[in-house]
């Protein structure tokens, strides 16, 4: 059994709370910190058995009977606390992108290098799909043979708020940045160098913030393979999440998580009732996954399946990604990298 801690408890610690108090039995959640936590945050947390709730995520870094913290906090407080948690020799989770820049994401790599014993695992959940993971088996096990392009495909059902599209870092660091992760564990390999295009087509919200709405990557990768991933922030039929590698043996494509997988056939052509509708109902179990994964490591003194460096090399590529974007040029992410 192990004890945990959670820091925050927003939308996503929320959604890791639930599946771990109702589905992983080998974790015990001692307390959770927020200090903006609502009462019904806390009436729920203490529907599900969790009595201890703070404003001060020390009060969980100090507590020596917590040997793993979960950080799902505000983006901009990832990388510290990471480091702080490691420091106080804690296991950590922390929730995708922990930082996004290269220099709030270093002092992570320094600590988790610094704490060779410790566990750290970050949240790029759908690598855990289990679909997406019998993608990677089919790449894995060398059925495709070399690998020659990998395609992504990732659309939204819904538009985020503009309140929300101000603070998200832009459609790169956070939409693309776990289709970038994603291509990158299919590939075996870091990208070298991308090329992207973007356009507003939805909302002129997304322009008034400076960011856009729908955009293309084209990737090299440093063994050779290359690779498209396109985002949409708005797909009118669903959540769209849907994934080809093509390679020397053969090729082999994920489509749609459907709602159900009646095909009604009539005159007027052939209906389904289309894909699921958003990020938790395709990755519930995918959220719930990661963290067995990350439990397992620790009990076995196995090495995380989503390492830090994972995560400096999705950031990095979404950084040469943004760059490309405003300089209308493939960049290659030793750019990126320069004088760092
Ligand atoms: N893996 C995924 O699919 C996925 C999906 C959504 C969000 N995320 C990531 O999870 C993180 C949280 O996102 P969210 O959607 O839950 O946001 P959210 O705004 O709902 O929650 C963030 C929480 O952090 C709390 N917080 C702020 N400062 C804090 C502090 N000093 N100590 C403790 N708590 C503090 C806020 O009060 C809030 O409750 C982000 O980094 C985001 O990128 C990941």
């Amino acid at each position: 059994m192990v004890k945990m801690g959670v820091i925050g408890a927003g939308r996503m610690a929320m959604v890791h709370i639930r599946g771990i108090v109702r589905g992983i039995s080998n974790i015990k959640i001692k307390s959770v910190a927020d200090p903006y936590m609502p009462d019904a945050t806390k009436a729920e947390l203490k529907a599900l058995g969790i009595e201890n709730t703070f404003k001060d995520h020390r009060s969980i870094l100090d507590d020596p009977d917590i040997q793993a913290v979960l950080i799902a906090s505000s983006t901009d407080t990832l990388a510290q606390f990471s480091v702080e948690s490691l420091r106080a020799g804690k296991h950590t989770f922390c929730e995708k992108p922990v930082g996004r820049t290269i220099q709030s994401i270093m002092p992570v790599v320094q600590a988790v290098d610094s704490y060779p014993d410790l566990k750290y695992q970050v949240g790029f959940n759908r690598r855990f799909d289990h679909n997406f993971h019998a993608l990677y088996d089919a790449v894995k096990e060398g059925k495709l043979g070399k690998l020659h392009f990998l395609r992504i495909c990732s659309r939204d059902s819904v538009t985020p708020p503009q309140s929300y599209v101000r603070i998200s870092g832009g459609i790169f660091l956070d939409m693309m940045i776990h289709d970038i992760d994603l291509i990158r564990f299919f590939a075996q390999s870091d990208v070298e160098e991308v090329y992207a295009i973007g356009n507003v087509l939805i909302d002129q919200y997304f322009e008034d913030e400076g960011d856009v709405d729908t955009a293309i990557v084209t990737l090299k990768f440093r063994n050779g393979a290359m690779g498209v991933i396109d985002n949409s922030r708005k797909a009118v039929y669903g959540y769209d999440q849907r994934a080809e590698i093509h390679g020397s043996l053969g090729c082999a494509e994920l489509n749609n998580d459907m709602k159900n997988s009646v095909n009604v056939l009539t005159a007027a052509g052939i209906h389904n009732e289309g894909p699921v509708w958003d990020t938790l109902d395709r990755y519930i179990a995918a959220y719930k996954s990661e963290m067995i994964s990350f439990i397992h490591a620790i009990e076995n003194d196995l090495t995380t399946q989503v390492t830090i460096y994972d995560s400096l090399q999705a950031v990095v590529t979404g950084l040469a990604c943004k760059k490309s974007l405003h300089e209308r040029r493939p960049v290659k992410l030793s750019e990126i990298l320069e004088g760092i």
